[in-house]
């Protein structure tokens, strides 16, 4: 609990707190992280999953594996709902504790917790973007069930696969095809989206990273670059990770259980 009280105590003293948040915040959510026993990429290694020729290329060795990687990457998310961690962190944002959450995950789940100032650097699943003009368009959970649901026939041919695809996708009205609006392995971050980070990354002065490996760059120079400019550091995950050793306060514990305890003390101490 001592660690707990630490975090809190620095959260409720500082004046901009940004917080930078991986797979781990939504793990208590039933979504898989991606590294680690039972991740994504243990089943799906990143060199063919994670990149669009590596998947066409499944696409045309195996369309049932093609079909199982969208089930189990996307089913988790679809079915997720908010746990205790976002809950926390959207009760922080209410009460002015924190000013806005960097985050790797494509679920939308900060949203749906009330979260406001969401920075999504890799996207979301639910907006498709237009590869001509860069406009987005969003897409419901029930368009990713149909689409699933569609996939996971078993009968079904490579035409139909793309058919359904491309019906998820749709056109845009610059005539350009809409993909989804995530970031594969190789591509660019949504420059605006970055850039805004790295911005608050430099003026925060506490960085609360919360469930995430801080492994993947760019996104990763996001707690680097507040650590430089002198922000505090709190490190929330049940595993060390690169941040742990140096920062101010590592809470060696799950999101789900910390996040709820620290909002209640930061909340406490502010009263
Ligand atoms: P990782 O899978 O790399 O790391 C998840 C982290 O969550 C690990 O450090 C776990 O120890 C921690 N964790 C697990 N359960 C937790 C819990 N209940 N509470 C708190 N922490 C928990 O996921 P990310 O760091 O998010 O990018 O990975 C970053 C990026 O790599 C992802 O956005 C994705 C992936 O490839 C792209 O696909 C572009």
């Amino acid at each position: 609990m001592e660690k707990i009280q630490q975090a809190a105590r620095i959260i409720a003293s500082s004046s901009d707190v940004l917080v930078f948040s991986g797979a781990g915040v939504s793990a208590e959510s039933g979504i898989p992280t991606f590294r680690g026993e039972g991740g994504l990429w243990e089943r799906y290694p990143t060199n063919i999953y994670a990149n669009l020729p590596g998947l066409a290329g499944v696409f045309l060795l195996s369309k049932d594996r093609i079909a199982s990687f969208f089930s189990d990457a996307l089913r988790p998310l679809v079915e997720a709902k908010p746990n205790p961690a976002h809950e926390a962190l959207a009760r922080l944002e209410e009460a002015g504790k924190i000013s806005a959450i960097v985050t790797q995950n494509i679920d939308d789940l900060h949203l749906a917790a009330g979260s406001r100032e969401v920075l999504e650097v890799h996207g979301s699943a639910y907006r498709v973007r237009c590869s001509r003009c860069g406009a987005r368009e969003g897409r419901s959970r029930k368009d990713i069930n149909d689409v699933l649901d569609k996939l996971d026939v078993p009968t079904i041919s490579r035409r139909q696969m793309i058919s359904a695809l491309n019906e998820f996708s749709g056109n845009c009205l610059c005539g350009g095809r809409y993909r989804p609006d995530v970031v594969f392995f190789g591509e660019s971050l949504p420059m605006e989206t970055i850039e805004e980070a790295a911005d608050r990354a430099s003026r925060c002065d506490c960085l609360l990273s919360v469930g995430t490996s801080v492994l993947v760059y760019p996104a990763a120079t996001v707690p680097a670059i507040a650590a430089s400019f002198g922000a505090s550091v709190i490190d929330i995950n049940p595993c060390e990770t690169t941040l742990s050793s140096t920062a101010d306060v590592f809470v060696k514990m799950k999101a789900g259980k910390a996040m709820p305890a620290i909002a209640d003390e930061v909340l406490r101490l502010s009263n």
